[in-house]
């Protein structure tokens, strides 16, 4: 037994060596973790248990044959974060640059089809050269072996993907369909093509950072939901994120004691929102008064930033925050800001994260861009996404619901369980300047002082339609409230909302305005 056990330990000890210490050298000198290194990061104290670190590639072309590294350059296994079972992988650069053979694909595989019989999140730490170029084929086959689990999984186990070196070619598309992406500066990269392709087929000149780095991915193109400065705040902010979710679709997210009392009354938010209407503030100083120690996880910061959408907790519940930002673009619902908010009502709607709506919106952007674009194509998304959500969904109505935004964000007629505004709101089809332009321009246009007659209107138009009052009267706000009260009638609303039942009509599945 004593020397079978020392033949385990050596295999072992080959297992964690990886790609050797010099290779492990050079990952630390690019002020890259390795992937053990960060799967300490991610997991409690001593909570990771491996599995298959014996695999081997059964690659026999080239001179792999003879490398064969236990482990084949992922390390995967299951833990703990914040006490809850969490599933991971982690490629090793150090292996044959992290690329996926067909052994390395089949243990991601074994880990996200036990993640998903066992319903528990799962976290890749992304660090790859991409296919096995040496395997061809059965590496593609590998990438669309994990594609199609990460497929089945969505909506299903909560995935997490982090990007912590390159991530090219195909093997973008498993960290795109995942949940969240998580990006690192200066050490994430992620393309379809790499610049050198770029220059041939376009003539571009373009860095890898400008490309495919954590900047652009976080803020140009969306496909970064946060972006860090370092790999450790990176994983530390996945464990944050896990600490919001359920296990899975059948869980409710984890609720925590919070000392921040239900009925605290914050004075400011009497003073948040400006006299002039089209005067901005910024939304943040209203979520953070109102969610429970102040506490909001924004996810896609720079991205589309005239919605804002995070996490926070109200009563020690975790709910999804939606909130029109009047501080970028008056809060104005663009081609981003719906597919942003869109995506995130649907991954709260999927895991029973309650929506929670502020709203201040003067209606969808206009425009030649954003018309050609697609903003009816793209703003249906954000209108499918709440009608189809069956999570409890509450909305404060802080200044404007106009026209057809009004609607959309969360509104009692697409199921809104709550809405609320506050004394500040102005409910109508269009702004007063619009209108009365619509209504009298005519008189406008014959009168001898057309602007005051404009101000006139407009003043008359505000005082008769720019208020809570007549949706109030018909039903469609449940309450117009003190903005003091805002966290105290959320709560109450979340707690009376914790039995909701609702269904869709059966069916597949919807056909979302993709
Ligand atoms: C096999 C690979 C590899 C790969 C890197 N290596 N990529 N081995 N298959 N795809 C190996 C190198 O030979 C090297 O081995 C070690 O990993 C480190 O690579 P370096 O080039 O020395 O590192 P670096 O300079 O940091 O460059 C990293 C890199 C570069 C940018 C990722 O290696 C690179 O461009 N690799 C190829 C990327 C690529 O085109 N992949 C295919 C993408 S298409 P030694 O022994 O020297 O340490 C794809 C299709 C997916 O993935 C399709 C899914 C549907």
């Amino acid at each position: 037994m004593r020397e079978k056990l020392h033949e385990l330990e050596e295999r072992a000890r080959r297992a964690e060596e990886g790609g050797g210490v010099e290779r492990l050298a050079r990952q630390h000198e690019r002020g890259k973790l390795s992937a053990r290194e960060r799967l300490d990061l991610l997991m409690d104290e001593g909570s990771f248990t491996e599995l298959d670190r014996f695999v081997e590639h059964r690659c026999t072309d080239f001179d792999l044959q003879e490398q064969r590294i236990p482990g084949d350059g992922v390390v995967t296994g299951y833990g703990r974060v914040g006490g809850r079972t969490v599933y991971a992988f982690s490629q090793d650069f150090t292996v044959f640059g992290g690329s996926l053979s067909e052994a390395h694909a089949e243990k991601i595989v074994k880990l996200l089809e036990l993640a998903l019989a066992n319903g528990a999140p799962v976290v890749g730490l992304n660090d790859s050269g991409g296919a096995r170029i040496q395997e061809g084929v059965a590496s593609l086959g590998g990438y669309a072996d994990i594609f199609l689990r990460n497929t089945l999984a969505s909506g299903v186990i909560p995935q997490v993907s982090a990007i912590l070196g390159p991530c090219a070619g195909g093997a973008v598309y498993s960290p795109a369909i995942t949940d969240f992406v998580f990006m690192v500066e200066g050490i994430s990269h992620m393309f379809v093509t790499g610049p050198s392709v770029v220059k041939t087929v376009t003539h571009e000149d373009v860095s890898f950072e400008d490309l495919g780095g954590a900047a652009v991915h976080a803020s140009k193109s969306g496909v970064a939901h946060f972006r860090h400065r370092t790999e450790a705040e990176s994983i530390e902010a996945v464990r944050r994120l896990l600490g919001f979710l359920p296990g899975n679709n059948r869980e409710l997210p984890p609720v925590s004691e919070s000392d921040d009392p239900v009925d605290r009354r914050d004075e400011d938010l009497l003073d948040i929102v400006p006299d002039d209407p089209k005067t901005p503030y910024d939304m943040h100083d209203v979520i953070r008064r109102i969610l429970d120690d102040g506490e909001f996880l924004e996810v896609h910061r720079d991205f589309g930033p005239n919605i804002l959408v995070g996490f926070g907790r109200l009563g020690g519940g975790p709910v999804g925050v939606v909130a029109n930002q009047p501080a970028v673009l008056a809060g104005v619902l663009d081609i981003d800001a719906s597919v942003k908010a869109g995506r995130f009502v649907r991954f709260c709607d999927a895991f029973n994260v309650p929506l929670v709506t502020f709203e201040d919106v003067p209606g969808f952007m206009p425009g030649v861009a954003q018309e050609h674009g697609g903003i009816i194509r793209q703003g249906a998304k954000l209108l499918y996404a709440y009608c189809e959500a069956t999570v409890p969904k509450l909305t404060v109505i802080t200044r404007k619901a106009y026209g057809g935004a009004y609607d959309v964000m969360s509104s009692k007629h697409i199921r809104g369980d709550l809405n609320f505004a506050w004394p500040t709101a102005e409910i109508a089809v269009m702004g007063p300047k619009g209108a009365v332009e619509i209504l009298y321009r005519r008189e406008i246009a014959d009168s001898e002082d057309p602007e005051s007659m404009t101000a006139e209107l407009e003043a008359e138009f505000r005082e008769k339609f720019a208020n809570p009052y007549l949706a109030a009267a018909r039903g469609f706000l449940d309450d117009v409230i003190d903005p003091r009260d805002t966290r105290r009638r959320l709560i109450e609303g979340l707690r009376l909302l914790a039995s909701k039942r609702d269904t869709n009509p059966p069916k597949k599945h919807g056909n979302i305005p993709l």
